[in-house]
């Protein structure tokens, strides 16, 4: 396969699971420790090698673009208090310029249809998505992990990371079915978009981690709308599925479903315990906390 060089993150989405915290604050923006969700997983993305981020915002998402710009009267005064390590952090986190591109979703119609919104900036090359909700955590990053596998795989594949989930959840995800195993990978038989319990052909999720041949743009643009009522991605990978390979890939590390509150609060406790500066102090807390109940 083509190195992947180019990731699309769609995050025009409206946030109301987080209302009111996300009344005038993209649900993209709020902070695991002190990062926003939207930095972890570019994070993510810069570690597996990807040179261009891709954002398919919507309307008052400006302050996702300001934060991948330079901040200049922030800069300054860090100067001029010699804040050093602050002032290090923000030039490490900055993307390159000419790096990001920003492209808007102008009605809410779908994962698919913010995808297909990103076609002219991807081009004729293959790419992956990132869905900033989910969180992996683990060393090497989800979206690495998928690039190391892909090695195994025909030069077309298409690979989707996923992991397993209670079957009482199953309608909440994509869902796969799986065949003959690939190297670290497995043949995809089968994907429904939030299937009932007894439609489910596995209890494999799709997990917001997406590699993909840029020939699911033409399907994107002709998909019709299916659950929820949504121009679903994981459709148009079942056309495309077609006639092109299609691996899932079961990543090592923990997946955090920030798009629920339960998997925020649960990110944040446990990326503060993995914080040389706060792990001792917080895990004190926690226990008392927990005594006290
Ligand atoms: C989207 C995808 C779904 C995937 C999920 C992961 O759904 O459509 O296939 O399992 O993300 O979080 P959403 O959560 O946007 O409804």
């Amino acid at each position: 396969m083509s190195r992947i060089r180019k990731a699309i993150f769609p995050v025009a989405g409206l946030g109301t699971r987080f209302l009111p915290a996300t009344k005038a604050m993209p649900k993209e923006m709020q902070t695991v420790v002190d990062r926003p969700l939207i930095q972890l997983v570019v994070d993510e993305a810069r570690q597996a090698g990807i040179e261009h981020c891709i954002f398919v915002t919507g309307r008052n998402k400006g302050v996702i673009e300001d934060h991948f710009d330079r901040q200049f009267e922030l800069e300054v005064t860090l100067v001029e208090r010699g804040k050093k390590a602050d002032l290090k952090l923000l030039e490490t986190d900055l993307p390159g310029a000419g790096d990001t591109s920003f492209t808007r979703q102008q009605s809410p119609l779908g994962l698919g249809h913010a995808v297909w919104c990103a076609r002219d900036l991807v081009g004729n090359e293959p790419f992956a998505v990132i869905l900033p909700d989910v969180l992996v955590k683990n060393p090497r990053g989800c979206l690495a992990q998928m690039i190391d596998a892909a090695i195994d795989l025909d030069a077309n594949a298409n690979i989707v990371a996923v992991e397993e989930v209670p079957m009482d959840r199953v309608h909440m995800y994509g869902i796969v079915g799986v065949g003959k195993q690939k190297g670290k990978a497995f043949e995809i038989t089968q994907m429904v978009e939030k299937p009932k319990q007894s439609e489910a052909p596995s209890n494999l999720s799709i997990t917001g981690r997406y590699i993909l041949q840029p020939e699911i743009f033409d399907i994107l643009g002709k998909q019709a709308a299916g659950a929820g009522g949504e121009i679903q991605l994981t459709d148009a990978m079942l056309e495309l599925a077609k006639t092109q390979p299609f691996y899932s890939f079961e990543f090592e590390g923990r997946s955090y479903d920030c798009g629920s509150k339960i998997g925020f609060l649960s990110a944040n406790v446990a990326y503060g315990l993995d914080r040389p500066d706060l792990a001792v102090e917080l895990r004190k807390e926690i226990e008392q906390l927990l005594a006290a109940k």
